[in-house]
């Protein structure tokens, strides 16, 4: 190990991905006891282990609150971990979009109606594309959760994909509070957070979208924001329908 890591320190991007597979490693360790407590407050707050009195269910319930939100930062650690690192390799399958877009509005269902925001999805049901579909879920979820968080109730958020050339491209718009010509330039840089964000939304880890840019380069497409302030962003995904590399990294 220590072999590798001083012939690494030669090469900076190796040495990067060796971090992050270690990284990798301790956050893998963090999550199981974090997701077991989140367990064993759902078993008391459903009544499974005896029935608790109002004030000890309101506190529980803010406690499970914090773990989910904790849970997530994790989840979101293991993902930019692992993009980054050279174990996971690319599996390629026949995906459906409308199927993945249907089951992304599925997931943030309580988000939306907590927020009263509406999602259109308009995307013709055989429209397919092989790709690796955890990265492309990944990448979706990134951004179609943004547009949600940084959107003001009752908005309305439309996702569009549709076939172009050997193409597929996915344009995700919001009405929310847009970006900045200045912000726009750092919005990709890991834990890079703007100051409004951070006002209606203080538990982001400002890794998304380094995420999102990573994934898009592994499924050798492209990535586009157009953004007002106030006026709200679309953000344009263009991704080829076969081509994507077979592995995430050459070996080293
Ligand atoms: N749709 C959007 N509308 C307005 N601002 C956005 C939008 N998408 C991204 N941003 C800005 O880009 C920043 C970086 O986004 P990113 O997804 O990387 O991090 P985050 O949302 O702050 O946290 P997390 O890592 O938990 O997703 C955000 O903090 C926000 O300032
Ligand atoms: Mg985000």
């Amino acid at each position: 190990m220590s072999k590798i890591i001083h012939h690494s320190c030669n090469h900076p991007e190796i040495l990067y991905k060796l971090k992050s597979e270690f990284i990798l490693q301790v956050i893998h360790e963090l999550r199981s006891p974090v997701a077991v407590i989140e367990g064993f407050h759902e078993m008391i707050l459903k009544g499974i282990t005896g029935k608790i009195n109002t004030k000890t269910k309101k506190t529980l319930e803010k406690a499970n609150h914090r773990i989910k939100n904790l849970l997530l930062i994790i989840d979101e650690l293991i993902d930019h971990a692992s993009i980054n690192s050279s174990i996971i390799k690319i599996k390629k399958t026949d995906l459906e979009i409308i199927k993945i877009l249907e089951d992304i509005k599925k997931k943030f269902r309580e988000l939306t109606n907590k927020k009263k925001i509406t999602i259109n999805i308009n995307c013709r049901p055989n429209l397919k594309i092989i790709s690796d579909k955890d990265l492309l879920i990944i990448l979706l979820n990134n951004i179609i959760s943004n547009a949600i968080i940084y959107s003001s109730e009752k908005s309305t958020i439309t996702v569009k994909a549709y076939h172009r050339g050997p193409y597929l491209n996915i344009v995700i718009n919001d009405q929310g509070i847009g970006i900045s010509k200045e912000e726009k330039n750092k919005i990709f840089e890991e834990f890079y957070r703007t100051r409004r964000a951070r006002k209606i939304e203080k538990d982001g880890t400002g890794l998304g979208l380094s995420i999102v840019k990573q994934a898009v380069s592994i499924l050798k497409g492209s990535i586009k924001i157009n953004s007002k302030v106030n006026k709200g962003t679309q953000v344009h995904v263009t991704l080829p329908f076969k081509k994507c590399s077979k592995t995430r990294y050459k070996n080293y």
